[in-house]
Parts: structure tokens; sequence; C-alpha cells
């Protein structure tokens, strides 16, 4: 018999008719005469109920042979069943098995964390896993379009590099036929010169960063969207990432509903980060809210991740922190013209204990400037040569962020450590699989 194959997505376009659906065996139970198969294709979670009395014997059989995790092609009528999940059941009349899965690893007890990462490969076809990359699809989709939509060119920077952006402290290196190469930290050093050829650029890629921590906020390889934008200043930037963020995170409550219920998200949690304006404040009154608070932090510290904690908190949306000691950012950034110990420097601290997760800056457009602060910081001159020229050929004020995808996709989603954020997490103690 002629049926068409179809995706479980696609079951409402068939209901009363006879199909085929491919995929693997989320979990099957048995009652009597019937048979429950749940199949998951990537789409969706089907029940498919096999009965006895109404099917060939050798449908029965191959019924019964299925464990979980094997593949197969199953067909039937598609009905609607209100009790079924999603609202739709097959009542099969054949199966056609085409592999038989040995025991799967991940079962329904509780594995260890270590045991999943392992298995992370396997993981991936949890439900929850699913859910948590269909939301990471569609945020960097989001991010794509709102760039694109507000006619930004895309730069795709390199990943091979000879120098540093963020610090000489965490950096992957490799040798490059006879040369020192580092694994880029971040694009954008190679955005600025784009922005002087494009007027809005942004890149999106992967970067690393060979750091020691193990909180559940750094990944040693993690993905980073970074607009660049000539002519922007200081308090454009800050609108920019605050209509940067309002605008993706009603994307996702609007396209990843179903998602997000899965993974249990309270999504009243996150309704308040789709209005502007978001609370800003002065690094300098951070410092002095957190020591009311308790916490002991001075001014001319940088923020640890618990005093990001408490003071992100206090907001019920991401707060933008602003105007840091230029002692403690990074050398590229532009002084505070009103009190040059302060760098235009923002940080963006998710609510819920997400921490940061934009990091961004007034650029420096002075080649004095930034000579001294190349030497201040130890980084190797020659190596930023090139760079330099952005401000020898028609320097210009600029500005930009970044914003690490896996931050902000476990805070969307809510789930406790960044690692669960990207498909194949790598870490301080991770390589595998
Ligand atoms: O604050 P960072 O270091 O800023 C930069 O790299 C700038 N060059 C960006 C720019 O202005 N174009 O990093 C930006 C963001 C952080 O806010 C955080 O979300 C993420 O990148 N990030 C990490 N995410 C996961 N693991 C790590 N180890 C991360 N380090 C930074
Ligand atoms: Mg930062």
């Amino acid at each position: 018999m002629e049926r068409p194959v179809i995706t479980i997505s696609q079951l409402a376009e068939h209901t009363g008719q006879e199909v085929s659906v491919r995929g693997w065996v989320y979990n099957w139970r048995k009652k009597g005469k019937l048979r429950f198969i749940v199949l998951r294709d990537g789409f969706g979670y089907l029940q498919c109920v096999v009965f006895r009395p109404e099917v060939d014997e050798a449908v029965w059989e191959n019924a019964v042979s299925l464990t979980q995790e094997s593949s197969l092609t199953i067909s039937g009528l598609v009905v609607t069943e209100e009790r079924a999940p999603g609202g739709f059941e097959l009542k099969v009349s054949e199966v056609e098995p085409i592999h038989i899965a040995p025991e799967y690893p991940i079962g329904k007890k509780d594995h260890g964390v270590d045991f999943l990462l392992n298995h992370r490969h396997l993981w991936l076809r949890s439900r929850r896993q699913h859910a948590i990359t269909r939301v990471r699809s569609e945020l960097e989709f989001g991010i794509r379009d709102f760039f694109q939509s507000r006619d930004y060119t895309l730069i795709d920077s390199p990943i091979l590099t000879p120098a540093a952006c963020e610090g000489t402290s965490t950096l992957f290196e490799t040798e490059y036929f006879g040369e020192t190469a580092y694994l880029s930290q971040s694009g954008q050093l190679y955005l600025e010169p784009a922005a002087a050829a494009l007027g809005k650029v942004y890149c999106f890629g992967p970067t690393f960063r060979a750091e020691k921590s193990k909180t559940r906020r750094h990944l040693t390889e993690f993905w980073m969207v970074e607009p660049e934008v000539a002519w922007l200043r200081f308090d454009g930037l800050l609108d920019l990432a605050e209509e940067f963020l309002s605008e993706l995170v009603s994307r996702i409550l609007d396209r990843c509903s179903e998602d997000l219920k899965r993974l249990e998200r309270d999504t009243s949690k996150l309704e308040p980060s789709t209005s502007r304006p978001y609370p800003r404040i002065d690094y300098g009154d951070a410092i002095t809210k957190l020591q009311e608070l308790g916490q002991e932090v001075e001014f001319g510290d940088d923020l640890g991740a618990e005093d990001e904690t408490v003071l992100a908190n206090h907001f019920d949306r991401p707060v933008l922190v602003t105007r840091y000691p230029a002692e403690i950012k990074a050398f590229y950034m532009q002084p505070d013209p009103e009190d040059p110990s302060r760098a235009l420097a923002l940080d963006v601290l998710a609510p819920e204990g997400y921490g940061e997760i934009i990091g961004g800056s007034e650029r420096s457009d002075s080649l004095e400037h930034l000579e001294r602060k190349i030497a201040e910081h130890d980084l190797p001159r020659e190596a930023f040569e090139w760079y330099l020229d952005v401000r020898r050929y028609g320097s210009f004020p600029h500005s930009g962020f970044g914003m690490g995808i896996e931050r902000c996709v476990a805070w969307l989603c809510g789930i406790h450590h960044a690692r669960e954020a990207i498909p194949y997490p790598r870490t301080l103690n991770r390589l595998y699989p």
C-alpha cells in the first residue's frame, strides 16, 4: 500500500489517513493485547498503538522485537487522541524495524552528569536536550535576523590569530609553520577595521579561552556574537544591547513556547526582559550597593560571580553595569572623558544568577593612547600594527559588544550549567566526545 512518508510535525495535515513515519523508539510499554510505542523522529513524539487482533502475526512479532532507540518505519492510521502527547495517535498496521538496538546506555534511572557528558552524542536525543538545542538554534537565527534586518554586514573573523584580544592569560597556543598562533578569544579586533569598510558589522563564531575555571558559566570553546558599529558612542551602545536582548527574549518566548514548557521554564521570569528600559548602574554605585549588601568587594575590584548574582538579583531583567575602572578592563577601551581612570565599558548581567552575558565598550580612537596601553599590558606591539592602522587612517568613534551564546541559552532555558547549552561542550576536563 502506497502511503506518504511524513514527519510527526505534519500529522495534523493527515488525520484520517494512512501514513508512514520513520524514527526511533523513545520508549514502549505493553498492556494485554496492546503494545504502545512512543516514536520520536526529531520533530516530535508520537504514540503508536499496536493491537494484536488487528495486525498480522509478523507485524506483532516486529513490534515486540523493538527495543529502546531501535530505528524503524511504522505505518498506520492517524487519529486525533486528546490523551496522547501531541494530540495524535497512530493506529498501527505495519512495523518495519530498520535496526534493533542493544540495551541503551541511557536508561530511566538517574545518571551522573559525567556519565551523561561521556554519552553526549546519545544524550542529545533526550527530550530536554532536544528542547535546549531547538532554543539555541532559534536564538542564533534570531540574532542573525536582528543584525541582517538592520543592515549589518557579516564578517567572518579568523580563528587562527597572531595575538590576544582579551589578555594573554587564557590563550590556546598552536604551532603554525614555525610560528606561534593562538585560537581567537574574540573577533573584535578584526571587526573594527571592517566597521571602517562597511559601517555596521557583526561576527558570529566559535571563540576559545584556556580558562582553568570550573564554574557553571565557563567553557573553553564557546560561541560569541559581536556587533561593531562606526560612529556609535557609549550611550548608543547601551541602547543597542538593550534593544538586542529585549527583542531576542520576545522572539524566544514567541517561537519556543513548547520547548520552554518541556524545560519547565518559568517564563514569567523572562517576561520583564521583553520590555525596555533595562536598569543601568554605574560601576561605583554597584560597588557601594554590593558593600551595603554585605559583599566583600572594593572599588577597583572586578565583580566576582557571586557579586554579579547578588547585584542582578535586585532586578527583574538584565542590568547594565557601566564605566568600570580602566585598570581591570581590556586595552582597547575608550577612557571616560569625565574620569579617565574609568573606561567606557559595559557588562550586562542576566537575572537569576546567570551572570555576565554581554561585555562591550566604546573603543579608543587615539593612536597614542592605544600604543601606551599595548605597552602597559605587555602585548607584542608588532602583532598589533595592523590594528593600529585603524587609528592611523581616518580614526573614528566606534563601539561594540560580544554576547556569549551558551550563557544566554542557559538563562533563557533556565538550565544550571552553560555546558548543557552547547551540543558538544568543551571545558577544563572535557574534550570527549
Ligand atoms: O567580556 P568578554 O571577554 O568580551 C569580549 O571578548 C569583547 N572582545 C567582546 C566585544 O566587545 N566585541 O566576552 C563577551 C561575552 C561574555 O559576556 C560572556 O557572555 C561570554 O562572552 N564569555 C564566555 N562564555 C562562556 N565561557 C567563557 N569562558 C566565556 N568568556 C566570555
Ligand atoms: Mg567580560
